[in-house]
């Protein structure tokens, strides 16, 4: 299973936070980096002052130079109250004039250069150490001394950490409170969404009417457009599914009550012959009821949607047409009705589904022999129309069906008023879809002698 998008507000607030939160560390550390700069330079200045004092203390003693600091004037000089502080004094020629036992040796360097301050550790604490020769103070040809003077770091992180959080400390109440109004900011611009959310979840499954979209933002408004013509799509096709079961239910309603009474009517016979005639109209009843049924059963089996139901396969409209044609011999010579058949000598081979296309031509040939007059004639005609389509067409001499008409009987349960022949309504309709299903194209008109119908279909020619 795929796992669900994360909401859209976390979405918003990780892109705008995490960059955010990135460059608050980056800040952070530059911060640091300048604040400890800072700090040494304000305090490395004291320890060249405190060298200087030192130095103060050395004199030429017999042509060397010797350092006299008592430890109390010492004390006094290297008195810190947060850090501890060590020197260390070493003659031109190497000789300890005094200071510190633990000072590292100091690296070379040349007399002419300026003091340096460097990082280092005296008796295991870390310090900032400061190197630098320095004339002894008298007179002339003063001989030169190295002052090693070592200071701890506890002031100076002090002061850097305080200058890192003077920085560091309003921009991250400026990253809080800018959190708070983006989260209050999307929260108030995705409010549409959850209203919108909140009109589909709360609506009846029954109600499709559009979705209100005029406070919709205009991102999300093609989606809910889009959502809204497939409601009105769908609202169609409900609507037909409800009108085709109330049809369904009132068409069933009367032959079934008919029914009804003719049973009540034959359990009050004794007349066993009465009875038997009772129970041949009741046959015939149930016949047409079942008839009835049968043809509701084969609409919803050719709605549109029954395209993958189809077992198309290569079939001569011909020959199928003049086999499906045979069967109504009986029916037409019970009726005198002429029923005849014209096709021409070559194959038309169409895609069709065998069963359909049975149900089309035998719904067509029904209404022809049904709606003509006794005596009339029926012909059915196959033939080629163009290059790539061929015509079934079914043609009586019956009654011209008005042309204001015409495009109604195709409709389910839509009979010509006056239409003495029993049926439902159902079976151009059945036809229609069927022909749908085929790709064909039905017309109708007055048949060519001006007398009766021509139904015809015309179907695609199979291609190769
Ligand atoms: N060949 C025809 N000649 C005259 N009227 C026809 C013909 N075919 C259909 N009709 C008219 O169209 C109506 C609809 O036909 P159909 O859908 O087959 O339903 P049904 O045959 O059950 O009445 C028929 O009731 C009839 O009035
Ligand atoms: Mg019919």
């Amino acid at each position: 299973m795929r796992k669900p998008e994360p909401r859209l507000q976390r979405k918003l607030l990780a892109w705008l936070l995490g960059p955010l939160a990135v460059l608050l560390v980056l800040d952070t550390a530059a911060a640091y980096w300048n604040a400890q700069r800072f700090s040494n330079l304000a305090y490395d200045r004291a320890l060249l002052e405190i060298a200087r004092e030192i130095v103060l203390h050395v004199r030429i003693e017999g042509g060397r130079p010797r350092l006299n600091l008592s430890e109390a004037a010492g004390n006094v000089l290297l008195l810190d109250q947060e850090d501890l502080l060590f020197y260390r004094v070493v003659a031109d020629d190497g000789a300890v004039l005094g200071g510190d036992v633990g000072m590292p040796q100091p690296p070379q360097m040349p007399r002419s250069a300026k003091p340096q301050f460097y990082a280092d550790a005296v008796r295991e604490h870390p310090v900032r150490m400061m190197l630098a020769w320095m004339p002894v103070n008298t007179g002339t040809a003063a001989p030169l001394v190295r002052v090693q003077v070592a200071e701890t770091l506890r002031k100076r992180s002090r002061f850097a950490w305080e200058m890192v959080a003077n920085v560091v400390l309003p921009q991250l109440l400026l990253i809080v409170m800018a959190t708070a109004v983006v989260w209050f900011g999307i929260s108030r611009g995705l409010a549409p969404l959850q209203r919108l959310r909140h009109a589909v979840s709360d609506r009846s499954h029954l109600d499709l009417s559009p979705i209100d979209t005029h406070d919709v933002p205009g991102e999300v408004r093609p989606l809910v457009d889009e959502v809204n013509q497939l409601m009105s799509r769908l609202g169609r096709t409900f609507d037909f599914q409800n009108r085709f079961v109330a049809d369904a239910a009132h068409q069933l309603k009367t032959p079934v009550s008919g029914l009804k009474a003719q049973i009540e009517l034959a359990l009050r016979e004794n007349d066993v012959e009465r009875v038997r005639h009772s129970l041949a109209q009741l046959y015939i009843s149930a016949d047409r009821l079942s008839r009835l049924v049968r043809q509701l059963l084969s609409l919803a089996r050719n709605e549109p949607g029954a395209l993958d139901a189809m077992q198309l396969q290569p079939l001569d409209l011909n020959a199928y047409a003049l086999e499906v044609s045979m069967d109504w011999v009986p029916e037409a010579i019970k009726r005198h009705i002429d029923l005849g058949f014209e096709g021409g000598e070559h194959a038309l081979m169409i895609d069709a589904d065998r069963d359909r296309l049975r149900e089309l031509i035998n719904n067509l040939i029904d209404n022809a022999i049904r709606y003509s007059q006794s005596g009339g004639r029926v012909t059915v005609r196959t033939g080629g129309s163009g290059a790539d389509q061929c015509r079934l067409s079914i043609s009586d001499d019956g009654p011209a069906i008005p042309v204001q008409e015409r495009e109604r009987i195709f409709e389910r349960f839509h009979r010509l008023l006056g239409t003495q022949e029993d049926g439902s309504g159902l079976g151009l309709a059945i036809v229609s879809e069927i022909a749908t299903l085929h790709r064909a194209r039905i017309t109708l008109e007055e048949d060519t002698d001006g007398v009766g119908n021509t139904f015809s279909v015309f179907f695609p020619l199979r291609a190769g």
